[in-house]
């Protein structure tokens, strides 16, 4: 069965009171049995305060983003190895809102997954299409050209190491959740494309969904075949969603 995992992406939410409140209420009611990896991405201010509160559970931090300079003149940004001095081993990259709002273009971002996977830290990497591209049918084509520019450059061994969160952008935020049939398309999809560059190790691949998971969708989304967790934002700020969410796969 692949690894499957249910991550927090927190997104500018939370100061250190709310992140130390949320966290002990969290693992004060966790799910047990259940065989998920739980992730939660507090803001950079958070992650060492995390990985201290988190530091005896099966609960993984995450980094929302890092940039792809092992370090330098470069104002206001965090490297791979900040992440690893505060316990960070995974982080977020290609997020739509990073490529919307901050333009970071498939080769940037295939710059940054290097330096992560140079650091041995695991990535999460976010695909997914724009209303436009839906609605022109181009959202295959789309997803495929995240992938190929931004991860096919890389070894096979790497994969060891690679997430991917598809996360249709008109999902996000909006409460219009993909259908289970469209998430498992998609999922599918890039499932195939990576077995088509890399051949078996694709069934190993973790391939997790976001876009406006909650309590009473996950369950039908996390039953696909190729569905393997999610990528969760607004229902991740609260531990009542989010724990249902766990429970839900
Ligand atoms: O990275 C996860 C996020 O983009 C999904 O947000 O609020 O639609 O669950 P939301």
């Amino acid at each position: 069965m692949r690894h499957k995992v249910i991550a927090g992406n927190w997104k500018m939410h939370k100061n250190a009171a709310e992140t130390t409140t949320f966290l002990n209420d969290l693992v004060n009611n966790m799910p047990t049995g259940k065989e998920v990896e739980v992730m939660v991405a507090p803001a950079f201010t958070n992650l060492m305060l995390a990985t201290q509160i988190l530091e005896d559970t099966n609960i993984t931090v995450a980094a929302q983003n890092m940039h792809q300079a092992e370090g330098g003149a470069f104002t206001g940004e965090i490297s791979a190895d900040m992440l690893k001095s505060v316990g960070v081993e995974t982080v977020i990259l290609g997020h739509s809102e990073r490529r919307q709002y901050f333009k970071e273009t498939p080769a940037l971002l295939a710059n940054k997954v290097d330096t992560a996977l140079r650091h041995k830290m695991r990535v999460i990497f976010c695909v997914g299409e724009e209303l436009k591209d839906r609605k022109s049918k181009q959202f295959q084509n789309v997803v495929f050209y995240q992938l190929k520019d931004s991860l096919f450059h890389l070894p096979k061994e790497a994969w060891e190491n690679i997430i991917i969160a598809y996360e249709p952008v008109w999902a996000i935020g909006t409460g219009e959740t993909a259908t289970p049939e469209q998430a498992q398309e998609m999922h599918q999809f890039i499932r195939e494309q990576i077995a088509h560059h890399y051949g078996s190790l694709a069934n190993n691949v973790t391939i997790l969904y976001g876009g406006s998971v909650k309590p009473d969708n996950a369950q039908t989304i996390f039953s696909q075949p190729d569905v393997d967790g999610g990528l969760i934002g607004g229902a991740a700020l609260n531990t009542t969603d989010f724990t249902a969410i766990i429970n839900a796969i």
